[in-house]
């Protein structure tokens, strides 16, 4: 049946409707530690994006966001959660949210912060560039983008490990380990997931470097980044260790691949299964 704007949905045929030609939007907003948060980010995607559905993907947090969550949840259809049983980090938290929303069928699929640093008041403009992109990152570091009462210790990490990332993986990406982003399911579905090591941050390093390395098509919008008001930052040493070694690792191996190629070693013909356990492997063009 054809819906006409403003007519009340009365058959539950809107449930879930296409927000454009994308099809079904999810917002997936990680949480630890984010009770007073939480409200008010899932009010505002609400309110930007009325079509959009939440998926809150939280750690058990002690301080009850799981608890927020399921109210939030039990007050309105378009708001999920997925309860995980400790605190393993951002990247598994995104994965298994990932497979939660695959199952469950959506076409596009939005990483969120929890925390108001990602205004979902931007997601119009990330989800306009999907239109004619695989995947859209959120970008502080191209012209238009910022960040706001961030200290200055952090804007140095971040365009440090930007740069870093940028010359050892040889990617043209300006805020690659931003966490402001929209996936086409059928990027995500390209992946091998049960691949995925990052645990912290580099994630989002991981997750870029796949896109690029399979040959889709990755743009980067501006976005104002406004650090938070309320909780704390769960960005610790370890995580940017992390994030240091594995990029060194992916860096190093891609010259390695590299060398190995322009010295014939395709020669004795490797098996396929070598290249397709590389998560970061390129594809044969199509
Ligand atoms: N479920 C879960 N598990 N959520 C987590 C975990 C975890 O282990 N660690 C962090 N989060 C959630 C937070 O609750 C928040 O919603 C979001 O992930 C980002 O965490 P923050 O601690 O607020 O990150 P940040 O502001 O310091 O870092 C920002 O910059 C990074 C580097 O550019 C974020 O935008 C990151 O996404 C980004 O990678
Ligand atoms: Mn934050």
């Amino acid at each position: 049946a054809a819906c006409h704007k403003g007519e009340p949905d009365v058959t539950g045929l809107t449930d879930r409707a296409p927000s454009s030609s994308l099809g079904t939007v999810l917002v997936i907003i990680p949480t630890y530690q984010e009770r007073e948060n939480l409200p008010l980010i899932v009010g505002r995607v609400r309110a930007a994006t009325p079509d959009a559905h939440l998926l809150i993907a939280d750690d058990d947090s002690p301080d009850g966001t799981g608890v927020v969550a399921d109210e939030l949840a039990a007050a309105d259809d378009h708001v999920h959660v997925l309860h995980r049983a400790g605190k393993e980090g951002l990247g598994a938290a995104y994965v298994a949210g990932f497979r939660w929303a695959l199952d469950a069928g959506y076409d596009v699929i939005v990483e969120m912060d929890a925390d108001g640093s990602h205004q979902p008041e931007l997601l119009p403009s990330l989800l306009a560039a999907l239109e004619t992109a695989d995947v859209v990152l959120g970008s502080r570091w191209i012209a238009g983008g910022q960040v706001r009462n961030w200290p200055k210790s952090r804007e140095i990490l971040s365009r440090g490990a930007n740069l870093y990332a940028r010359i050892m993986l040889g990617i043209p990406l300006r805020d690659a380990t931003g966490g402001y982003r929209a996936y086409r399911a059928k990027v995500l579905r390209s992946f091998d997931l049960d691949t995925v090591r990052s645990q912290g941050y580099c994630f989002q390093v991981d997750l870029a470097l796949r896109s690029l390395r399979r040959g889709f098509r990755v743009v980067e919008v501006p976005i104002v980044f406004v650090e938070r008001e309320l909780g704390a930052s769960k960005m610790s040493r370890a995580i940017v260790v992390e994030a240091f070694w594995r990029v060194t690792v992916w860096g190093v191996r891609g010259r390695m691949r590299k060398a190995s190629h322009a010295a014939g070693g395709s020669r004795r013909g490797s098996p396929p299964s070598r290249q397709d356990s590389d998560p970061h492997g390129w594809r044969n063009p199509k």
